[in-house]
């Protein structure tokens, strides 16, 4: 599949050249990699000490990518600020001596109602990649959401993780067929929806990535082969006038195109408002994902949690509503479910966990989330995600 050689290195501007001992730690493509933790342990021990352990195990160009948001970065505070801002209802009186996190996802069964949002180019952060994120997904019955930008080709994740659910989700490429192979390869490899991501008719301009070094045109390797693009950086232009390649804006028709190149139900992933929703579910999605790209993208777009019930009020029945952007505990879990959300997207947490200790790292992650938010259903009086309403929660 002629995959390109390293890395994030060649990413780096000169000027910006990284000191040997971060280069120890880093992921270089071809040798081997790197991280401190060779040790068998998570690299964390609780989800208060998990980012600020995953830190010194990643290069500061990497890092600078992963934490990144857009511009000012006030839609990454504001999704934080979403939860903050809101309080869970302590209910005692209820036989809470069992309790079951299960749920399913268009129908396919799960230990848990969060799953693994797809995020691009984990070989940055661990030598195994999106490998060690499946297996441990696996084996926590969690599913996973697999990018076109991951840096193992999605048949090697769907080995890695075996028996375990999984999603793909698509960026749409430069050129049909070469968007219609993915999903042919992504079908056959038993990826069981398509996720396709409508926020990104541009990436975002994310600051904190431009001054940490690492360019999104350089040269990160694809594990689905060299061919596949990503979205667009620019706009590209000159005076008044500005032009974004074609692959980038995911129109209605694009969306109808896509779909009709699988057989695989349709997710639509980036949903800030109703209409946008409405337009999703008309188009066939029978899920949508309310998500502002963990604030990467449209800097002022507001906190995913925010708008989740007037798009859960939109959508009906007619499709299931999950949510992602700034999920960092078991209850910021049980605040979306409790909001209307079917599903929970987790984000930087799981790529901090795989900088942090691999698949024994993520697999910890998954474990602590399990068992908080089993915890916090306790405490509240619920025994299974079906108990959740928005009687829960309330604002400060
Ligand atoms: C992402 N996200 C993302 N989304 C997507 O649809 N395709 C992708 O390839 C990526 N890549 C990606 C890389 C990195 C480094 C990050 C942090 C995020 C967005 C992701 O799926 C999710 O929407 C956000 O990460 C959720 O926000 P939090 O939890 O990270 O705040
Ligand atoms: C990102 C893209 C690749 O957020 O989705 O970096």
């Amino acid at each position: 599949m002629g995959r390109r050689e390293p890395s994030a290195w060649e990413a780096v501007p000169p000027s910006q050249e990284v000191s040997k001992p971060w280069k120890r730690r880093a992921y270089v493509g071809k040798g081997k990699a790197v991280s401190e933790n060779e040790g068998n342990g998570p690299g964390f021990a609780t989800l208060s000490d998990l980012e600020t352990s995953a830190q010194p195990k990643v290069i500061p160009p990497v890092w600078g990518y992963i934490q990144s948001g857009a511009g000012a970065e006030r839609t990454v505070r504001a999704n934080r600020e979403a939860f903050d801002r809101r309080e869970l209802a302590s209910r005692a009186f209820r036989d809470v001596r069992k309790i079951d996190l299960s749920t399913h996802l268009l129908g396919t069964d799960v230990e848990a109602p969060f799953y693994i949002s797809p995020m691009a180019y984990q070989g940055l952060v661990h030598p195994e990649g999106e490998k060690a994120t499946a297996r441990a997904a696996a084996r926590a019955g969690v599913l996973l959401a697999l990018g076109t930008l991951s840096s193992c080709s999605l048949e090697e994740v769907a080995q890695a993780s075996g028996q375990g659910p999984r999603w793909f989700q698509l960026y749409v490429q430069d050129d049909p067929e070469k968007t219609r192979r993915l999903l042919q390869r992504a079908e056959k490899a038993g990826y069981r929806a398509m996720i396709v991501t409508v926020d990104v008719a541009v990436l975002g301009a994310r600051d904190q990535q431009a001054s940490s070094g690492l360019a999104m045109s350089g040269p990160i390797p694809l594990g689905n082969g060299p061919e596949f693009v990503a979205p667009p950086r620019g706009p590209e232009g000159k005076g008044a006038h500005f032009t974004i390649p074609d692959h980038g804006p995911v129109t209605e028709e694009v969306l109808e195109r896509v779909r009709g190149m699988t057989s695989l139900p349709l997710v639509v992933k980036g949903i800030l408002t109703p209409e946008d929703a409405r337009t999703a579910v008309r188009h066939g999605a029978k899920a949508v994902i309310v998500s502002n790209h963990g604030g990467r993208q449209l800097d002022g777009a507001p906190a995913a949690l925010d708008v989740l019930p007037s798009i859960v009020s939109a959508v009906g029945d007619r499709a299931e509503v999950y949510m992602d952007s700034g999920i960092r505990r078991g209850s910021d879990v049980l605040m979306a479910l409790a909001m209307g959300a079917k599903g929970v997207g987790l984000g930087r947490p799981v790529l901090w966990s795989l900088a942090a200790g691999g698949e024994v790292g993520v697999g910890h992650l998954l474990t602590l989330l399990k068992r908080e938010l089993a915890n916090v259903m306790a405490l509240t009086g619920s025994r299974s995600v079906s108990d959740l309403d928005p009687s829960m929660v309330g604002v400060r």
